[in-house]
């Protein structure tokens, strides 16, 4: 076989170096893994012809190979010549293997970085020789530190550029050390390159005399990175709960960290249930020990409740198990992070709903300065209290990437939203039990005469939700409905008069509403709310407070113009004026409900008909007699 691919079969046993390649879109990161790659003698005969062909057509270099192809591998990238996502290389020398993160420059993709960064040992950051530190630099190292990156290779690239000027070099590294040494890396090299003509990447440089120390690969090749997934503390997630049949009930799942044996004590870290290891499955037999990237079944000597997503963990090294933390969040989607709104938090293999309680502070990744904030943009990163709906088992991410790193999920398109970094655990509701009452949901109702329920009127303002929902509290209470309204306007004198009309204050707005709600019906009551509550999550989020029974949304669906047609306080004429701001309908959103219980078409009949419909509705759901 002529083109047999090159492995690491000479490499030490030793597992491989990871590290992520950064910089901006042309300082030359992918030709410095092409110049990897082809010095290590990676590239296969058939490469290297298409390379030459290529390299004519789409390459930069002139007549010279573009090495940079080698590694831009995918047409549509070459076309626009840049690199999109994480590509992740594998080469080796006598000495060691290396895995390479190869990742994007260009800020929209700060987040292929960090996925690239949370699994590297160390980072290469290139800086080109004629440009200096830029805020790209600095921004990839700060991400870098926040992933847990220790090491640092500076590569000052380009140097054939500046005439190989060691004046230069000293001036760069001097800027970049003035800004890094804040960010607690442990060894920072600092190395002059030309990637393309190989100095000092595998070959020393015979034109700088000035430097001494050892090349880009010497130095990856001798790095010495901190203790491995095996000997931090033992942490199994479990995938699935396998009970193939009643004779056997194992736990599935991957080993993240740590090592295991049969007899080992272990704890279900949420629950506190402890029991041994029995036997450790593979599809190859049993197992004497696991280790971390092993994925085995466990079985244990006790029947214990176990379920996907619980941490399994040694009983004299556990996890924290908490329902609040802060954490360092990495924002990755295009509309801004809400505080207050209801995420899908993904935390090992556990799913559970969770809010950013409160933004601390942005990071300005120039400066690092930490700045005032109510809400994350695109790329932004700010540290975070956030709050899960059923405790999770972490460890703080600087002790384990990890058991300590969660991604937010969008719960309505499902897309990523935010990556997080857990640094500590809050104990809040720590010395906070639950009450227990003598008089229950159960015995309110029998006094009442009803069921309770919250009707969720929402539409656009001037669309008539109040007037309606007047009446048909009017018409509840004339058959002895214990009932209460809480409606915007009021409720924004009292409660929520902190509260404007940005999006993130109507979050909050709605999210504080709807605790309430959820307490009168607790109370016994049909509580009528009025609100515009533009967003589908958090109506949904007000939803899910409740029995599903008890949830009744109704849309009052007046069209925009109709709205503004009557607009019965002005407030349509002077937002397109432009004398107020984030007015719904003009300049801030409404996301019409998909599945409301009853929709009121004020097109057919006035107030006193749509309040008519809606009370035969409810005693269709005998909510009313
Ligand atoms: S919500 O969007 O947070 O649900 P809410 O229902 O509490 O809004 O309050 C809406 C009422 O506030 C409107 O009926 C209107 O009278 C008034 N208001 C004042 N400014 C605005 C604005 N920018 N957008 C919408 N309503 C506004």
């Amino acid at each position: 076989m002529a083109n047999a691919p090159l492995t690491a079969t000479s490499a030490s046993d030793a597992s491989p170096l990871r590290f992520l390649t950064c910089g901006s879109v042309d300082d030359g990161k992918s030709t410095l893994i092409g110049r990897l790659l082809y010095d290590s003698k990676l590239i296969m005969e058939d490469q290297l012809v298409a390379l030459q062909r290529d390299s004519r057509k789409h390459g930069t270099t002139g007549d010279d190979m573009d090495l940079a192809l080698l590694v831009d591998g995918l047409e549509a990238e070459r076309e626009q010549g840049i690199t999109i996502d994480v590509a992740y290389r594998f080469f080796a020398t006598p000495r060691r293997s290396f895995i390479v993160a190869d990742t994007p420059g260009h800020e929209q993709y700060t987040r292929n970085m960090a996925t690239g960064a949370s699994n590297s040992d160390a980072a290469v950051i290139l800086i080109d020789a004629r440009k200096g530190v830029l805020t790209q630099t600095r921004r990839h190292s700060y991400i870098c530190s926040l992933l847990g990156i220790r090491h640092v290779i500076v590569a000052v690239n380009k140097i054939d550029l500046v005439d190989f000027s060691g004046e230069r070099f000293h001036h760069i590294v001097g800027d970049y050390l003035g800004f890094a040494q804040a960010l607690g890396f442990t060894s920072i090299a600092t190395i002059p390159v030309s990637a393309r003509f190989g100095d000092n990447v595998t070959q020393k440089s015979g034109h700088m005399c000035w430097y001494d120390g050892p090349t880009l690969l010497e130095h990856l090749e001798s790095l010495d990175v901190e203790q491995g997934l095996d000997d931090k503390a033992f942490r199994f997630p479990v995938q699935w709960v396998n009970r193939p049949n009643l004779d056997f009930r194992g736990f599935s799942g991957t080993l993240v960290s740590g090592t295991v044996k049969p007899g080992d004590r272990v704890v279900v870290a949420a629950s506190g249930k402890e029991s041994t290891i029995a036997r450790i499955v593979t599809a190859d037999g049993d197992l004497p020990e696991a280790r971390a990237g092993d994925a085995v079944t466990l079985t244990f000597a006790d029947e214990i409740d176990v379920a996907r997503g619980d941490v399994i963990a040694h009983a004299d090294s556990r996890p924290d198990v908490v329902d609040q933390f802060a954490a360092h969040v990495l924002w990755m989607a295009e509309d801004e992070m809400l505080p207050g709104r209801s995420y899908l938090m993904r935390i090992g293999t556990k799913y559970v709903p969770a809010r950013i309680t409160s933004l601390k502070h942005k990071v300005d990744i120039n400066s690092l300065d930490h700045i005032a904030a109510k809400t994350l943009g695109l790329n932004e990163i700010g540290l975070c209290n956030l709050s899960a709906s059923a405790p999770v088992a972490f460890d703080p991410y600087s002790d384990n990437r990890a058991t300590g790193a969660f991604i937010l999920v969008d719960r309505f398109t499902n897309a990523t939203a935010g990556a997080g970094m857990i640094t500590f655990g809050l104990r809040r509701a720590t010395n906070i039990h639950r009450q227990s009452v003598l008089v229950d949901k159960a015995s309110r109702l029998r006094m009442h005469g009803h069921r309770p329920a919250i009707l969720w009127f929402t539409g656009l303002s001037g669309s008539g939700k109040s007037t309606i929902a007047s009446i048909v509290e009017r018409e509840l209470h004339a058959r002895g409905a214990h009932t209460y309204m809480l409606d915007g306007d009021n409720v924004r004198h009292g409660l929520n008069r902190d509260l404007g009309f940005t999006d993130a204050d109507r979050v909050e707005n709605i999210r504080r509403v709807g605790e309430v709600a959820k307490l009168f019906v607790d109370a016994g009551l049909v509580v009528l709310c009025s609100f515009i509550s533009p967003f589908r999550a958090e109506r949904q989020m007000v939803r899910e407070l409740v029995d599903a029974e008890e949830f009744v949304e109704i849309f009052v669906d007046t069209p925009l113009q109709e709205c503004m047609r009557r607009d019965p306080k002005g407030l349509y004429a002077r937002a397109k004026e432009g004398k107020i701001k984030n007015f719904t309908g003009i300049d801030s959103p409404y996301e019409v409900p998909e599945n409301a219980e009853i929709i009121v078409d004020t097109g057919q009949g006035n107030a006193e008909t749509a309040a008519q419909r809606i009370i035969e509705a409810l005693a269709e759901r005998h909510i009313v007699a």
